[in-house]
């Protein structure tokens, strides 16, 4: 693997992301518990996360939030097809109303996991939200509740999403070019 980084190309400008996580919290604000407890997967949602619960205050809801790092990606572009639990939440779930927050949805294991998890200690109710979602790509019949942008199978970097540890901070969504 090479440390220079790949030519990347705009697939989502910062205000259309901006526009529709606005619009995200919206759509959550209609059926939100008042005590509902927002279940971050790490590494790569943070970014959408800190935008989301601050969209979401601006509508009136407070949610909790906890954080969970999953691991299905070595460095590269190919899930390695497991999901390892990599650091766990601390809130207890058992009878809470949880959503859970993910950058982007492809097989759907990584999701598929977080929320059999959540189901088995006791959530009353399991939801997601994905920014984006690489539709046509799942291994896992699971889809989104709340979902940002439909994206084909293109690998994209920026807003807290990776390629091998590049453009995470980058502050738009870009293709990778391969
Ligand atoms: P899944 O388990 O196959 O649905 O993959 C979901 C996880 O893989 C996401 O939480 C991301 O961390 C990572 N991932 C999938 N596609 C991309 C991508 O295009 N760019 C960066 N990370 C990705
Ligand atoms: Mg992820």
């Amino acid at each position: 693997m090479s440390d220079t980084r790949p030519a990347i190309e705009t697939l989502i400008s910062e205000e259309d992301i901006a526009g529709r996580v606005a619009g995200l919290a919206d759509e959550i604000a209609e059926s939100a518990d008042k005590n509902f407890l927002i279940v971050v997967i790490l590494k790569g949602s943070f970014v959408f996360a800190a935008d989301l619960i601050r969209a979401l205050e601006r509508v009136g809801v407070e949610p909790q939030v906890d954080f969970m790092t999953l691991s299905s990606y070595g460095t590269g572009t190919e899930s390695s097809g497991s999901v390892a639990l990599v650091r766990d939440i601390s809130e207890d779930v058992a009878g809470r109303d949880v959503l859970v927050v993910d950058d982007i949805l492809e097989s759907g294991r990584t999701l598929a996991y977080a929320c059999d998890l959540m189901r088995a200690r006791g959530a009353s109710k399991v939801r997601t939200c994905l920014l984006l979602d690489k539709t046509g790509k799942r291994s896992v019949p699971i889809e989104a509740d709340y979902c940002g942008f439909e994206i084909g199978d293109r690998f994209v970097v920026g807003y807290g999403l990776d390629y091998a540890h590049h453009y995470r901070g980058l502050p738009y969504i870009a293709v990778v070019q391969r």
